[in-house]
């Protein structure tokens, strides 16, 4: 079973925001040049800026996780990537890989389970702090083909941070990332993981659904740090990169 902490609580002072359900505003700054630039490619935004809000509960989903940090920096280092592309985050919580991709440029989707509405107002909540009204925001919940999936039009980069986090969630998480990749076959799964047990792999599950996997490592995108992007995350936890991909058919 995953540990369930308030990492928030021990960062930095948050400023509190006069909203219900209470929350804490939190910055997260991006500084930095990012991928190496492309001979007469455009210019990169220098920085960026987002406030996060969380809500004082201690339930997964209502507060930053050390893996959203990695994946933001991950998205922000390669932010010419994301721009002008469908990108979906799944189990988005407070959004903060979605709200830097969608600061970026992207056409942001972000989901959550479709059963904890509240976890849809987080999002929805990130998205007005950061004054980005074109995001949607829809109920996805791992495994199920729902509507809300359905009438997703064709999706280039999933991202999820810290999903990985309940071994009998794993598949599903991979049978819905495998719909959206049978639809795009051109498709990504950009996925940031905390290790919690060294028992836990998705090997077998990436062969049976016909996917491939690389560990990015954190230095090439600037985030082996225990302190990353103005916040104290993500400490010392040790958090995993994986960029996750179709199976090439070797004729
Ligand atoms: C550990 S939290 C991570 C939240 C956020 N991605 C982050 O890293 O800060 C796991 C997230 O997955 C969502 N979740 C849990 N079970 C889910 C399911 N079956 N389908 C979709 N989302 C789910 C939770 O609501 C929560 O937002």
């Amino acid at each position: 079973m995953a540990s369930v902490g308030l990492p928030g609580l021990m960062r930095r002072e948050a400023r509190m925001c006069q909203q219900e359900p209470p929350c804490n505003v939190r910055e997260y700054r991006f500084l930095g040049e990012g991928e190496e630039e492309e001979e007469g490619g455009s210019q990169l935004q220098p920085e960026l800026v987002v406030l996060i809000p969380e809500v004082l509960d201690p339930q997964y989903g209502m507060y930053v996780w050390p893996c959203a940090v990695v994946l933001a920096q991950y998205i922000w280092f390669h932010r010419r990537l994301v721009c002008g592309k469908n990108v979906l985050e799944l189990g988005a919580g407070v959004s903060l890989p979605g709200i830097v991709a969608a600061k970026c440029g992207a056409k942001m989707t972000l989901s959550d389970n479709a059963e904890f509405p509240q976890c849809l107002d987080n999002c929805r909540r990130s998205c007005q702090m950061n004054n980005l009204a074109s995001v949607s925001v829809t109920g996805i919940t791992w495994g199920h083909i729902s509507p809300s999936l359905l009438a997703l039009s064709l999706v280039d980069i999933i991202v999820a941070s810290d999903v990985f986090f309940e071994p009998e969630d794993f598949e599903d998480i991979l049978s819905t990332v495998h719909y959206l990749m049978r639809k795009n076959r051109h498709a990504q799964f950009w996925t940031t993981y905390q290790v919690r047990s060294a028992d836990w792999s998705i090997e077998g599950l990436l062969y049976k659904w016909e996917m491939e996997c690389i560990c990015v490592p954190l230095q090439s995108f600037e985030a082996n740090k225990e302190q990353l992007v103005g916040s104290f995350l993500p400490g010392t936890h040790t958090v995993e990169m994986m960029v996750i991909t179709p199976k090439k058919v070797i004729l």
